[in-house]
């Protein structure tokens, strides 16, 4: 099952482990941080549950999220196929002592999970990175994985901002003739109360496989695929699950053109955004045409 793009993804974090790391610590000046944004919403989730005895996050990365989940002493399992990331995570996880902290090195395609034995599965910045055969088999395991009333969070690149974001994405669209229902898509999430509002969405074709994506986040991997909320919406749906939230990740007031020559100022209107949609949830799925990532919470 591994692909090209599952070959080069992870050569490149095995690569830029280090990178990452200081990515998700927030060391980087005036770079919103995006991991954390996405780990804050997975941990809002299980504040919000009344029962987390396990948890997996898949593609964890440098571990920052199983860290987190690990101190509020819940069993927390970070599974990623780049032994790198790997590595970082459990130096931190030995260092503080983390004991109900677990990290494995593999594909998680290949990973043996019990059914019903998990009360969360997060995956933050993983669907990018694989096929679409490969997320049509993540969320039907993940749905047998889960036992019932667990929670499914995952993020995502957003489609959706193409719109907005004044760039060759914006121009592909077009050329494309992709705007209208990508437009219509977003006048209609940002007036929702509720995901499932979006079932009945015409939505654009998911991204060919054949895509090579413009490097954004200096990411250096060509097929990074975006999805709009309502494609996510109507595929989990369609596996049994019924999606409970969105949240908008990295909110842009102004476009990347302009926040990439105003480092600081992009930084303080994005935390300023986020901020004040963390305290009203009820105006996120406002801003969510202009967040370059979103997060989906499902249920079984
Ligand atoms: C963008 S990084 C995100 C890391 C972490 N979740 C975070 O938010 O900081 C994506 C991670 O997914 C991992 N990954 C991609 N495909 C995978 C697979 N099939 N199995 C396990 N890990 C995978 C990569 O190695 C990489 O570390």
């Amino acid at each position: 099952m591994e692909t090209n793009q599952q070959k080069e993804t992870q050569s490149y974090f095995d690569a830029f482990a280090k990178d990452w790391k200081q990515k998700a610590q927030g060391e980087k000046l005036h770079k919103v941080n995006v991991i954390s944004q996405r780990n804050g919403y997975v941990l809002e989730v299980i504040r919000s549950r009344s029962e987390n005895i396990k948890t997996l996050d898949v593609g964890c990365g440098t571990g920052e999220l199983v860290h987190d989940i690990a101190r509020m002493g819940i069993h927390a399992v970070g599974v990623d196929f780049a032994n790198e990331m790997i590595k970082e995570a459990d130096e931190v996880a030995k260092k503080e002592n983390l004991s109900t902290a677990e990290f494995h090195t593999g594909s998680i395609f290949e990973f043996p999970i019990a059914d019903e034995s998990l009360d969360v599965i997060s995956a933050n910045g993983f669907i990018e990175y694989i096929s679409h055969e490969q997320l049509n088999t993540f969320m039907a395991n993940s749905y047998k994985q889960l036992r019932k009333n667990g929670s499914l969070v995952f993020g995502t690149r957003n489609r959706l901002f193409n719109i907005v974001s004044m760039n060759q994405y914006t121009l592909d669209e077009i050329d494309s003739n992709n705007l209208d229902r990508l437009t219509r898509e977003s006048v209609k999430v940002a007036t929702i109360s509720s995901p499932s509002e979006l079932l009945d969405v015409e939505t654009v074709d998911l991204e060919p496989a054949t895509r090579k994506h413009t490097n954004t986040g200096g990411i250096e991997v060509t097929t990074r695929f975006q999805f709009t909320p309502a494609q996510l919406v109507k595929m989990l749906h369609a596996h049994g699950y019924t999606v409970k939230e969105l949240c908008p990740v990295h909110i842009h007031g102004v476009s990347p053109v302009f926040a990439a020559d105003h480092k600081e100022a992009h930084f303080n209107i994005s935390n300023l955004l986020t901020d004040i949609t963390n305290k009203e949830k009820h105006n996120r799925y406002k801003v969510i045409p202009y967040a370059s990532s979103f997060m989906v919470h499902a249920v079984k």
